[in-house]
């Protein structure tokens, strides 16, 4: 099948705007499938900066990028994502939003409405024009929906003249399928 799924689709769109040499975040490192991701694509000569607020996440994290030998290509921060200011260069190409969750872990521990809207906001201040914001927001069960409609109302905000957004969306699948959104600076 060629539409899989909104991280498919977040993928295919982060590989085509990321090249070696690129300094880009991963603001939410989980399990570290996305902080791999972008380490093979920026390559020794870029850098990846990923966040997350649970040590759990930033153990498995170093493990992943250790087993992949990327490790000396990523920054790896304990600290929320909304503070990506305090360590992140301006000037960066994209950053990765996996939204919600950690697979396995305690749901309440999710991602919120107001940092998330805090991190893009800071991140839009970082990113070169022509560098995304990628996302995927996920819904469903006993989580996301009130962090889905803030972004939506957020993202649809956006002064057109600063950045393009689209929101990626698949509309006949059951139990709420993930949204992928992509936000790319203009200027
Ligand atoms: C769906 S998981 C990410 C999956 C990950 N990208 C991967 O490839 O495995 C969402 C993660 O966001 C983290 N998180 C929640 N709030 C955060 C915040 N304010 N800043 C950074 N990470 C946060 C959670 O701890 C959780 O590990």
């Amino acid at each position: 099948m060629f539409l899989k799924n909104a991280l498919d689709i977040s993928h295919r769109i982060v590989e085509k705007i990321v090249s070696q040499g690129d300094v880009v975040v991963d603001a939410t490192a989980g399990n570290g499938n996305d902080t791999v991701f972008l380490a093979k694509l920026v390559g020794d000569e870029g850098k990846v900066f990923a966040f997350d607020i649970q040590d759990k996440a930033i153990e498995n994290t170093k493990k992943r990028l250790i087993y992949n030998n990327v490790e000396k290509r990523v920054v790896l921060i304990k600290d929320g994502h909304e503070n990506m200011d305090k360590y992140v260069p301006n000037g960066i190409k994209a950053v990765m939003f996996n939204l919600g969750y950690l697979p396995g872990g305690d749901h309440s521990i999710g991602t919120k409405p107001s940092s998330t809207i805090m991190a893009i906001e800071k991140s839009l201040e970082l990113l070169k024009p022509g560098g995304i914001i990628m996302m995927a927001v996920y819904y469903g069960g006993d989580s996301g929906f009130e962090e889905k409609e803030a972004i939506m109302e957020y993202v649809k905000s956006i002064d057109y003249k600063k950045a393009v957004v689209l929101v990626h969306e698949f509309v006949n699948q059951i139990n709420c399928p993930p949204i992928a959104i992509c936000i790319e600076k203009i200027s």
